[in-house]
């Protein structure tokens, strides 16, 4: 996709971006693959992308370069890229440290268990997915200067490029316009005020995009801090916005808000060291129970989804899934075997009725005996000293609530869908849920996010995270096995067709691309078998010696930018 180059006054915008001077914001387009030498970014939009190489290229490590990336792509890719959502952080550092940075969004203090039942007891999905109601407290913000103690540059150079890019405006995708077009409605129903992304005529590829509410939240977040947004004027906009329609996050809530480092989920498989998101995500869990599962069942010999591959893949996917609707939620609100749920004994004894000649079936495989419980977006980053970074972050849905805040020009996530809003009532991604995952004030609801770092000697070997609600794990798992034991290329680990089982619905969802004799073969099995739209967006980095090997996902307008790259 190109966007052509535009008109004078264009020329002259260019010039206005002093802070990214090499970006030209309407003339770009989505590279895929880059091979750096001295670092490299994936996110999922090319001027993301752009901004995080030119951070590194001004002395910035990858922290710098996460942080600013993740802003710009709170203005180029609305969609998900956000302040106004919440994400994860994991990172290993050139010292040798693994740090986990959690800034899931929260439910606000008047948020209560049953918040959206009605008087008989049944769900209003449409409340915890649209409009004011349905947002969590946003975590953004706060997780970017939880992690700018790692960073470097001053966070003025960070956030400069997203302030241009909002004030200034860019040349928008053909994704962007086709999606601002079949969200007009919804946009307009879900706001007091018409926020910018509708417009009388039908959007096209390359219309300029200008943010200036959101241009002048950045600002305030530039000049005061973590409080440009928690307090003062930011935060009056967003509860006068939720005064207007019911929405329920309060001052005390903004202000309360804290981000937490947390200690990564570490293990071992075959000799690399995975480093992954702890609770409240639930990914790191799934990934490692699903990697372990498999570990001593020589996956490498029965070949890239093959039929024996794809059924046991999709067997320790359905338990994992089991464990997840069970045993999981915020660990700060309940208590969680996280210890046992990871133990080699537990997930051996798993796998006993697993049994290679037959489909299994989630009616008869629950979740494990304890004594004792789509919008999103993914961008890596490595730098030349030794650091790399996984972020990844979320609205939840499309746009999230839909509902942007009027002056502050942000949109407002609707991640209170991902509790659990009644014990056996699907959310927006068919993912289940009890007691451990009910609403709570100040509670984090349940994530799948889960941004992956694998270490090879202890040194930065893959860099790895999707969007993608719950096929988030299995497509971060698909994309391991690809690599470590099917010892395909990073590029063909992202590109091939994905599959996805997450227990119930007892179906594999597998892309349009998928094999058709193995799909064959799995239904003759007795697996039902759905053929679905694309799963996820993977951004992976791999360091093979001096080369630092960026792939940005086929699926979306995702992209590349290597710094000093390999022609
Ligand atoms: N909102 C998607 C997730 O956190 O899993």
């Amino acid at each position: 996709m190109n966007i052509k180059q535009k008109s004078l006054s264009i020329v002259v915008c260019f010039f206005v971006l002093q802070s990214t001077a090499q970006i030209n914001p309407y003339n770009y387009h989505s590279q895929k693959k880059v091979v750096g030498v001295n670092g490299a970014v994936v996110s999922a939009h090319p001027l993301a992308s752009k901004v995080g190489i030119s951070i590194l290229k001004q002395g910035g490590n990858a922290v710098d370069a996460a942080i600013a990336t993740q802003l710009a792509l709170a203005v180029v890719y609305p969609g998900a890229g956000n302040i106004g959502g919440g994400g994860f952080m994991v990172a290993h550092l050139k010292n040798g440290k693994n740090i986990a940075i959690d800034y899931r969004e929260k439910a606000p203090g008047k948020a209560s268990r049953d918040m959206y039942l009605d008087s008989l007891g049944n769900p209003m999905l449409q409340l915890s997915q649209d409009g004011h109601l349905a947002a969590g407290v946003p975590g953004t913000v706060a997780g970017l200067f939880a992690s700018y103690k790692y960073a470097s540059l001053p966070f003025a150079k960070l956030i400069q490029p997203a302030i241009d890019l909002a004030e200034n405006g860019f040349a928008i995708t053909r994704s962007e316009a086709e999606s601002f077009n079949e969200l007009k409605e919804e946009f307009t129903a879900l706001n007091t005020t018409l926020p910018v992304f509708v417009k009388q005529q039908h959007w096209k590829t390359g219309d300029t995009l200008i943010q200036k509410d959101l241009a002048n939240t950045l600002k305030r977040i530039r000049d005061n801090g973590q409080k440009g947004f928690y307090a003062g004027e930011t935060a009056k906009l967003i509860v006068a916005e939720m005064q207007k329609a019911n929405g329920i996050i309060s001052y005390e809530d903004l202000e309360n808000y804290q981000a937490k480092e947390r200690k990564p989920d570490v293990f071992n498989y075959k000799g690399n060291t995975i480093v992954t998101m702890p609770l409240p995500s639930s990914g790191g869990i799934i990934l490692q129970q699903m990697m372990k599962m498999i570990e001593k069942r020589n996956i490498g010999a029965m070949k890239f989804q093959t039929v024996a591959s794809v059924q046991l893949m999709t067997e320790v996917e359905r338990r994992a899934f089991a464990d997840r609707a069970e045993f999981l939620g915020d660990p700060d609100f309940v208590k969680v075997p996280v210890k046992k749920l990871t133990s080699n004994a537990y997930l051996a004894g798993r796998m006993k009725n697993y049994d290679a000649k037959k489909a299994g079936s989630s009616a008869t495989t629950k979740a494990g005996i304890i004594k004792e419980s789509e919008e999103t977006t993914h961008l890596s980053v490595a730098d030349n000293k030794g650091n790399v970074v996984a972020v990844t972050t979320t609205l939840n849905g499309s746009y999230g609530s839909r509902t942007v805040v009027n002056g502050a020009g942000f949109l407002l996530n609707n991640e209170m869908d991902d509790f659990s809003v009644k014990p056996g009532v699907p959310n927006m991604y068919g993912a289940l849920g009890n007691e451990k995952n009910a609403i709570a004030p100040g509670k984090r609801m349940l994530s799948s996010m889960t941004p992956t770092i694998v270490l090879k000697n202890n040194k930065p070997y893959l860099v790895v995270g999707t969007p993608g609600g719950t096929t988030i794990p299995t497509s971060v798992f698909q994309t391991l096995v690809n690599i470590l034991e099917f010892g395909m290329s990073a590029e063909d680990a992202v590109n091939k067709p994905k599959f996805h089982h997450q227990w119930l619905p007892d179906e594999i969802d597998v892309e349009k691309e998928f094999d058709k004799v193995v799909k064959q073969q799995l239904e003759a099995m007795g697996y039902k078998v759905m053929q679905r739209g694309h799963i996820g967006r993977t951004e992976v980095i791999q360091i093979k010696g001096k080369q630092i090997i960026a792939i940005g996902d086929y699926r979306g307008d995702d992209a590349a930018e290597g710094f000093a790259p390999v022609p």
